[in-house]
């Protein structure tokens, strides 16, 4: 059998003698936005480090452990701390819990992250709806023998952003009164955040946010046939766009200070979302 199905497979079985919990909705929680954890009405817990072979995050600031529970009235399962690439693990494990939560049942990829503002009209806290990608910095998750148990080996990347969900998340946005950009957001490996030239270089290319995940998870939850909706928070400009430098913690405050209006976001979007399910 396929390893990387094989490994998936295992973490699957492993999650399901936990709990038999059917998520409809997966998200992902960024950096600094794990408190949206505690909103869930929690039907199960399960910390990463109890699933056997699932890859453990190492970043401070990212618990990691999946909630299954309810959010209102919504099944879903909340991804609270997530791997990245720049913590040495094979790509393939990155994005492995992205394709758990579809094997649990959820038909909707909900995504978060922090991200650096490369558009020049963005301001710390601002939230960006997420329209298109650019993977081109970053490994392709699929690549390797193709589990076709898992989806087709060349998926068409034209839609990744569900157009409906884009509309719900602009409409939300409208009704709770909160200012949402929107834009292309660009994934690099990290960890070292960018130079000016490449934030320079990612802005031609038509990035306007900057960031070291999201890209890769998006990929393999296409697919696997999963709908998308994604929301970036906007902690800093990115480099060269700043009179100081850079740090963490700096993306972790403005994570923390945006929390509230990101969580009603969030709520709201995902109530609509579904609706239409
Ligand atoms: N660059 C890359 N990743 C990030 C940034 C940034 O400026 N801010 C938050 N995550």
């Amino acid at each position: 059998m396929n390893p990387v199905y094989e490994k998936v497979i295992k973490c699957y079985e492993c999650v399901r003698k936990m709990t038999d919990f059917e998520p409809k909705i997966g998200i992902t929680l960024g950096s600094g936005l794990g408190g949206f954890a505690d909103k869930i009405k929690c039907v199960k817990e399960v910390s990463y480090k109890d699933i056997e072979g699932f890859p453990v995050s190492t970043v401070p600031g990212h618990a990691g452990k999946f909630v299954f529970g309810y959010l209102d009235e919504v099944p879903v399962v909340v991804m609270s701390g997530r791997v990245h690439y720049y913590e040495g693990y094979d790509i393939t494990d990155v994005v492995l819990p992205i394709r758990l939560m579809k094997l649990f049942g959820a038909e909707v990829f909900f995504v978060t992250n922090a991200a650096g503002g490369v558009n020049r009209d963005f301001n710390v806290g601002d939230l960006m709806m997420i329209t298109n990608h650019i993977s081109s910095f970053v490994p392709n998750p699929l690549i390797g023998e193709n589990i076709e148990e898992f989806g087709t080996r060349f998926p068409d990347m034209t839609d990744v952003y569900t157009a409906k969900y884009q509309e719900i998340i602009k409409k939300c946005a409208n009704d709770l009164g909160i200012n949402i950009k929107q834009g292309t957001y660009c994934q690099t490996t990290g960890p070292s955040f960018e130079t000016p030239a490449e934030v320079d270089m990612f802005r031609i290319l038509g990035a306007d946010a900057v960031g070291m995940s999201t890209v890769t998870e998006a990929i393999t939850a296409r697919h696997m046939g999963m709908k998308i909706a994604g929301i970036s928070l906007i902690t800093n400009k990115a480099a060269g766009l700043n009179e100081k430098p850079l740090t963490h913690e700096e993306v972790k405050a403005a994570g923390d200070e945006a929390a509230p209006k990101f969580e009603k976001i969030v709520k709201a979007v995902i109530k609509e979302i579904y609706q239409t399910l």
